[in-house]
């Protein structure tokens, strides 16, 4: 018997490509115990030890890891394979668990930590203790590259945030972690050789190597590779603060607070800039041990090159005739640096314009058809347009948008397709929120880069990575308790229950919707509720398969449950916003002149919502109204139905920020109460007319023609 926890799907992300699940089940108890045969090196043995540890975190029961000599769970290596993770490298595994034991076979290390992931993803609560189902998998990725690009510039990123999203990136089986390490917000790289990189662009905010060394590390012991952006020619404002010689215009440069494409690029014409960058890529390619290095290229803004008269001479005598021919030759000179120092170039697709040799990496942000003309032309492709974190899709988008759905490609530029990125550029992200705009979506792009083509069920992807989420979580991801704590704050040490009530049918806008709102820059603390909310509710994702299920009883209760508490908030909220906090609590401090007075404190942050409260109510209304014709079995009148959506238009604008997700499931039911109306007038239930049960909600026909209804 497969335990009843497992009647949901397994709680697999990313789902392997074989999966039998048999009769029985391995208990997860005090005898549990893992050992490696054949190859074994120090990362098998950290994993084995970072296995066990989080086993027994989960279970609660101690385990041991040494000195064993009956293993329950055998871990077999084939071969040594390659000490720092290698793009291409055999990352497959075969996982066979019975009631008396597993064993976990790979050719490589590599393989035995994906392996490992999986086991650990297994473990469950069953009727008797913990507990992994009777199970074979046979697994490999489909895409030899799964990447995570974190923007460390525009908001700064300590080393416990990138060493927590490592753990979660091998959790979901990610790859490649694409550090951005300079932009016109900060330069986050100590350089021995050009310290006023670091001193004059960073704030102090930035990485020395040793700690350079310590993430690559991490990250190693993790088989994830780490692949260094210096983004050139533009976005390059941090590093003209402390050398304004490497500019196109006569500086003093200042370090950019704000976000945008901006006029400080470097100048391209002069031999200085390349000694320079000879220097630093040096430097750099030395710290950095993966073969590939990323040179930025995207968004160069041309007004510093178009009105310098020296530039212009240059472009005319060399026959560039417009700045993307500049920036092409400037692009190919950059490329014999990257490749003097042994390694392979990555740039945005931008880099595409100057032709580069054969083995450069393109990286496709612009739309499927860049990565199209990048693997037509012969370049290998890693695809990220669609992958844009910050844009606050829900999962689903990014899941229905795969690396290989580009276009007709011929299977030979198949092969060039690598895989994908996504990315989280930080304008709107801090180190408190930082792990809520990555996670759990970020697991449903893993899979989309790790399982085969066909794997797209979304109501499979959610049920899996919601229960993904909460393991994440225990591994170190803060998420979901960020959330709470962020809540908390903004109530001031009251309750903050209306908060989370009006929060948990939000949703956050991204980039897009706050771009222009406020007068955001990097000083601007990230402590309102728009940054508390998550992107996706998973609240109302449950609600809305409740108006799915209307036969159910417990669907119906919860709904009315729901929907009265938001009737409700909207007084809790206002109680906050009236009653002043203590003296200075969470008043914004540091002085920054682009801060109005109206942004200050957390009391203001509060009334911001009382709007957002109001408009929750009559949602929550609405939705009762609806509830009450449908129970009663009542029609509703079409004028009213009418009118209802009409508002829920209005209530579905953004506010403060975020927007209402709660009238999502509320819109569905209006079309039940609607689809109710007619069958009374129009509609029988089989061949009967209209029977009086609650399922004739559900299992309408229509005898009359089909109305024009979409039920989403
Ligand atoms: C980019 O988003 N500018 C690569």
């Amino acid at each position: 018997m497969v335990g009843a926890a497992y009647a949901a799907p397994l709680p697999l992300m990313p789902l392997p490509r074989v999966v039998t699940v048999s009769a029985g089940a391995l208990p997860i108890d005090s005898t549990f115990r893992v050992t490696s045969s054949g190859y074994t090196d120090f990362r098998l043995d950290a994993a084995i030890k970072r296995f066990s540890a989080r086993v027994a975190q989960q279970t609660g029961i101690p385990l041991v890891t040494s000195g064993v000599k009956r293993a329950t769970l055998l871990v077999e290596c084939r071969e040594r394979g390659n000490d720092y993770p290698a793009l291409g490298e055999d990352e497959s595994y075969q996982l066979d668990v019975a009631a008396t034991g597993a064993r976990l076979q790979a050719q490589t290390v590599t393989g035995v930590l994906r392996g490992l992931a999986t086991f650990a993803q297994l473990i469950g609560p069953g009727p008797e203790g913990f507990e992994v189902p009777s199970i074979h998998i046979e697994d490999r990725p489909r895409f030899p590259w799964r990447g995570l690009m974190l923007d460390v510039s525009r908001h700064w990123m300590p080393i416990a945030v990138v060493e927590r999203n490592l753990d979660a990136m091998a959790a979901v089986k990610l790859n490649v972690f694409h550090w951005h390490l300079s932009d016109d917000q900060g330069f986050r790289v100590e350089s021995k050789r050009y310290p006023k990189l670091q001193q004059s662009g960073s704030n102090g905010n930035f990485y020395t190597q040793a700690e350079v060394r310590q993430v690559i590390a991490y990250a190693r012991e993790r088989s994830i590779r780490v692949i260094p952006e210096f983004d050139m020619p533009g976005h390059t404002t941090s590093w003209f603060v402390g050398y304004p010689e490497l500019a196109s215009a006569p500086g003093p440069y200042a370090i950019e607070r704000k976000w945008g494409i901006f006029e400080p690029v470097m100048d391209p014409t002069r031999e200085e800039t390349y000694a320079f960058l000879d220097g630093l890529i040096g430097e750099m390619a030395a710290l950095f041990p993966d073969p590939y290095f990323h040179i930025g290229g995207d968004e160069v803004e041309e007004t510093q090159w178009k009105q310098s008269p020296s530039i212009q001479a240059f472009a005319r005598e060399h026959n560039l005739s417009d700045n993307q021919d500049l920036q092409a030759y400037f692009t190919r000179r950059v490329e014999k640096l990257v490749k003097k120092h042994g390694k392979i170039m990555i740039g945005w697709d931008e880099v595409l314009a100057a032709r580069p040799g054969s083995d450069t990496v393109i990286q496709s942000w612009r739309g499927q058809a860049s990565l199209a003309d990048a693997v037509a032309k012969g370049y290998r492709s890693v695809l990220s347009y669609g992958y844009y974190l910050d844009h606050l899709d829900p999962a689903r988008v990014p899941y229905a948008n795969d690396p290989m759905d580009g276009g007709k490609l011929t299977s030979e530029q198949t092969g060039r397709v690598l895989g994908g990125e996504a990315c989280l550029w930080s304008e709107y992200v801090s180190p408190e929120t930082v792990d809520s705009r990555i996670w759990p979506r970020l697991a449903a792009i893993a899979e989309r880069f790790w399982s085969a083509h066909d794997v797209t069920d979304v109501d499979s992807m959610y049920t899996r990575m919601e229960a993904v989420s909460h393991s994440l979580e225990w591994t170190g991801l803060q998420h979901r308790s960020n959330y709470a704590l962020m809540l908390d704050r903004l109530a001031g040490g009251r309750s903050s229950r209306p908060l989370r009530v009006l929060a948990d049918a939000s949703e956050a806008l991204g980039i897009a919707g706050r771009r222009d709102a406020r007068q955001y820059s990097s000083l601007v603390p990230l402590n309102r509720f728009v940054d508390a909310v998550r992107p996706e509710s998973e609240l109302v994702r449950k609600l809305e398969r409740d108006v799915a299920n209307l036969a159910s009883d417990a669907s119906v209760a919860e709904l009315r449950a729901t929907f009265t508490e938001w009737a409700e908030a909207e007084a809790g909220v206002k109680v906050l916003a009236d009653a002043p906090l203590p003296n200075g609590r969470g008043s914004v401090t540091n002085g920054d002149s682009v801060l109005s007075r109206d942004r200050e404190g957390a009391v203001v942050f509060v009334a911001e919502l009382l709007p957002l409260a109001h408009d929750l109510a009559m949602v929550g209304n609405i939705g009762l109204r609806a509830l009450d014709y449908i129970e009663r079995r009542e029609p509703a009148p079409a004028g009213w139905l009418a009118e209802q959506n009409q508002e829920l238009d209005r209530l579905e604008q953004p506010v403060a920020e975020v927007r209402l997700a709660g009238v999502r499931p509320v819109r569905l039911l209006l079309a039940r109460a609607n689809l109710q109306s007619l069958a009374k007038s129009s509609v029988r239930c089989g061949n009967e007319p209209i029977c009086n049960s609650r399922r004739t909600v559900r299992n309408w026909t229509l005898t009359a023609p089909r109305p024009n209804i979409t039920l989403e």
